[in-house]
């Protein structure tokens, strides 16, 4: 009997998701993979967990003058993923890596070259395995060049942060929630540290099909890049 397979999973490819922050990224890929069968790997994720990690130690002050400090804390640290959710050294920290104080600084934490290096390895080996949609800033340009498909997501920085504003909203449970304008203007200064950074700046590389996300939903989004991965996975 002739096997019957999508064309999807005959061929399983490397599709890179990039753009700035709350451009829709995570949440593109999370439903993509799951509609795929493929695995998620939120990379945002990995360099909130070296942040946790450097703030639980203290070691903040220490790394802003002598970055060299951050080595010794990479050789022991452990970053995984158990499903969606996020190891740090065994600890499930899928919660803590959203903490505001880690939001703060984790533009800093991923500009330094040794943790990019680090997080590079990791990331690559992550993916050879393919059949992975990746979320980050630096997918499509830095780890996977090659990847068959590359996406690179932006809004307006408005729509941005209503988007951010409702998501904690929904998450607050009474805690105050920063307003739309607040917001705006943290969105802003993140692009900005992670365009002009030296390392792995946000880029969007050549190929990179550019989707702008502001005037469309979530399953518009996935629709989108469901459909290119289709195209291509079933040649
Ligand atoms: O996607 P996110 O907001 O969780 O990412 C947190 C930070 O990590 C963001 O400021 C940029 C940085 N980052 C990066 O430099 N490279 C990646 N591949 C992913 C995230």
């Amino acid at each position: 009997m002739l096997e019957r397979r999508s064309p999807i999973e005959k061929k399983p490819i490397i599709v890179a998701i990039d753009g700035p922050a709350a451009s829709g990224k995570s949440t593109t890929a999370k439903l993509l993979a799951a509609r795929l069968g493929y695995t998620y790997i939120d990379t945002g994720a990995m360099y909130r967990a070296v942040t946790l990690r450097v703030l639980r130690e203290g070691l903040l002050d220490e790394i802003r003058r002598d970055e060299s400090g951050i080595a010794e804390l990479l050789e022991q640290i452990t970053i995984g993923f158990q499903g969606h959710r996020v190891l740090l050294d065994g600890e499930d920290v899928s919660g803590a890596i959203r903490e505001n104080r880690v939001s703060r600084e984790v533009s800093f934490i991923s500009s330094l070259k040794p943790v990019r290096d680090k997080l590079r390895e990791l990331q690559q080996e992550m993916g050879r395995k393919r059949g992975i949609v990746m979320d980050g800033r630096d997918i499509g340009t830095v780890i996977f060049p090659d990847a068959e498909l590359k996406i690179f997501l932006v809004a307006d920085p408005r729509e941005r942060a209503r988007r951010r504003h409702a998501e904690l909203s929904l998450k607050a449970s009474g805690a105050a929630v920063p307003s739309i304008e607040e917001l705006e203007a943290e969105i802003v200064k993140r692009d900005r540290d992670d365009e002009e950074r030296t390392h792995a700046p946000l880029r969007r590389h050549a190929d990179a099909v550019l989707l702008d996300t502001s005037k469309m939903t979530i399953d518009e989004q996935v629709n989108v890049v469901y459909e290119l991965v289709n195209k291509i996975a079933g040649q």
